[in-house]
């Protein structure tokens, strides 16, 4: 059987029904990688990856995923293709759609994921873009779910609660507010000024999920998940120093984890800079769940791949 065309490009391409069975198909798929249960649904499929920025979680993720569920993997970059030599997105979707069953695709604007998908024969996942990351903050739910939650009812635990956003308004702050909009929690963001999210950008549909403080302190309050990432995302290098300086006191410490919940978790997508964007006590710290955040790429990316091809299971 095989499932109607549709790709993932965004964190609301998928419904709050499609989420709940993605989280218990992905813990159903990480007990199975966990028990060394053979678990191949995706024999003979095979997953071309783009990447036109940098990765280690990304790739190893989807690579080590789709072999694991039998599958094969292509791995392409922009400096050992002709996609470095300017040819035409549309014709590179057209040629490598008709080789492959899936496509990921880490680059720059969220426009040309779309013109790519729009010329794509195959489902195309959105391995980050400048916009979004929502693989990510799939993995970063599916975490939280597994420690403060139940996988059998997977989104009845984020009801209500409020992740601390702490940082840029960047890709990964985008995806939450998108998560939260689509499945009822908050997102208090606090950024320096100059790097605040923009709800066009995001595509939020209601402004009541989220609610923006000045100080991140403040933000932190009551948080039942503190969350940050780099100052300085990929793409943006020639602003580190200007980034630098703005965002200095975007560093969540240990004061901001004392304003959070006592049970309040701490998340960062990774790469880290310990004593930028976060303390070392924090990251390294008992609330942190980084390491737990960074393998569940694979297991909800391998539910996220079975998905796309093969439908509900
Ligand atoms: N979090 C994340 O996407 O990591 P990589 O850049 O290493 O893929
Ligand atoms: N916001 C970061 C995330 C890296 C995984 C970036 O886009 O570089």
């Amino acid at each position: 059987m095989t499932q109607a065309l549709s790709h993932y490009l965004q964190f609301n391409d998928l419904t709050a029904q499609d989420y709940a069975y993605l989280f218990s198909r992905a813990a159903f798929i990480k007990h199975k990688f966990k028990t060394y249960a053979k678990h191949q649904p995706l024999t003979d499929r095979s997953l071309a990856m783009i990447f036109e920025k940098a990765s280690t979680r990304t790739r190893i993720s989807f690579e080590a995923g789709m072999y694991q569920m039998g599958g094969a993997v292509v791995h392409l970059t922009t400096g050992d293709s002709q996609l470095g030599r300017a040819e035409p997105i549309e014709d590179s979707a057209k040629v490598i759609s008709r080789m492959v069953d899936l496509v990921m695709i880490r680059t720059y604007e969220q426009t040309k994921i779309e013109r790519f998908a729009a010329n794509s024969r195959v489902p195309v996942i959105n391995g980050l873009t400048n916009e979004f990351h929502p693989c990510q903050i799939m993995a970063d739910l599916f975490t939280y779910i597994e420690h403060r939650g139940d996988v059998t009812q997977p989104l009845q635990c984020l009801q209500g609660k409020v992740v601390a956003w702490v940082g840029d308004g960047n890709n990964m702050a985008n995806t939450w507010l998108q998560a939260a909009d689509l499945l009822g929690f908050k997102v208090h963001v606090s950024t320096p000024s100059g790097y605040e999210v923009d709800p066009a950008v995001a595509g939020i549909g209601h402004a009541s999920c989220y609610r923006v403080f000045r100080d991140p302190l403040e933000a932190c309050q009551g948080a039942d998940l503190v969350t940050t990432d780099v100052w300085t995302s990929m793409g943006f290098e020639a602003e580190n120093e200007t980034r630098r300086q703005a965002f200095a006191a975007w560093c969540v410490d240990q004061n901001m984890m004392a304003a959070a919940k006592p049970d309040a978790l701490f998340m960062h997508c990774l790469p880290a800079h310990r004593g930028e964007e976060v303390q070392a006590e924090v990251i390294d710290g008992p609330q942190s769940v980084v390491w737990d955040e960074a393998e569940n790429r694979m297991h909800v990316q391998k539910a996220l791949m079975e998905f796309l091809l093969l439908g509900r299971l």
